[in-house]
């Protein structure tokens, strides 16, 4: 063996050591955790609001959020309420305004529209019969905007029930107006109509939960 040259584990040993002092005092390093950056809504005296989140600039629009068509999304013109529906009323739309009606409105309103649902007659304040000459003279677009902004003591719906499905229930709302107010002239030429009402097996009550049909009874308006 010769002698000064260092032995060779002893070499090894050395540069593996320098190795890991490399890598500690590298993960010692703090520039990228230490990121010239705000968290949310913290405050900066950097601008003169000392608010560190800047407004959006104006006429921003987050995407999906672009509600160009305003009687859609508010059924009023300025501040009055408009009174034609914004797309065709198809059977479709009566249907889904039908089924949209049952689920969100129904449990007040009733059914039928005459204010006493279920959880009316467990001690909720009454809403006001839609067969009332009032409502019934009120402006499609008034009907869209109670459910947008809610009314009094009932809250909105604008979560629950998307821009659409609200025009949808307005237009089933006229149609449960129509069918409390219909004559024989609304009727078209030809076309007969049942002429005795449905029998109900007991009281028909709130409409919330219908009472059966009585056999051999007429059908029509039960739905
Ligand atoms: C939790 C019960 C409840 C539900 C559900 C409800 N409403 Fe109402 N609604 C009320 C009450 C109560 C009033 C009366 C509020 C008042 O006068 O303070 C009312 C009033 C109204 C009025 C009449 C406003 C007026 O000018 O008198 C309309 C129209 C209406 N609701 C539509 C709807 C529609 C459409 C839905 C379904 C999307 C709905 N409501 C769901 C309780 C409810």
């Amino acid at each position: 063996m010769e002698a000064g040259r260092p032995r060779p584990t002893v070499d090894r040993i050395g540069s593996l050591l320098m190795v890991l002092v490399v890598l500690v005092l590298a993960g010692c390093r703090q520039d990228m955790h230490d990121q010239p950056r705000f968290k949310p809504l913290s405050e900066s005296d950097f601008y003169a609001d000392l608010r560190s989140a800047r407004p959006p600039v104006e006429g921003t629009v987050a995407r999906g959020q672009l509600h160009d068509d305003t009687y859609f999304y508010t059924g009023k013109f300025g501040n009055n309420p408009g009174d034609y529906m914004p797309f065709p009323v198809t059977m479709d739309v009566l249907s889904r305004g039908r089924e949209r009606f049952n689920i969100y409105c129904a449990p007040c309103h009733s059914r039928v529209g005459d204010g006493k649902g279920m959880i009316v007659q467990r001690g909720f304040r009454a809403p006001p019969s839609y067969h009332t000459e009032r409502l019934r003279k009120a402006p499609l677009g008034y009907f869209f905007d109670v459910m947008t902004n809610g009314f009094g003591a009932m809250p909105d719906y604008a979560a629950q029930v998307p821009p659409r499905d609200r025009w949808c229930i307005v237009a089933y709302i006229r149609a449960l107006q129509l069918s409390q107010e219909a004559t024989m002239s609304a009727v078209p030429a030809g076309e007969k109509v049942p002429s005795n009402p449905p029998v109900f097996r007991g009281d028909p009550g709130s409409g919330a939960t219908l009472p059966e049909l009585q056999p051999g009874a007429p059908k029509g308006g039960a739905e």
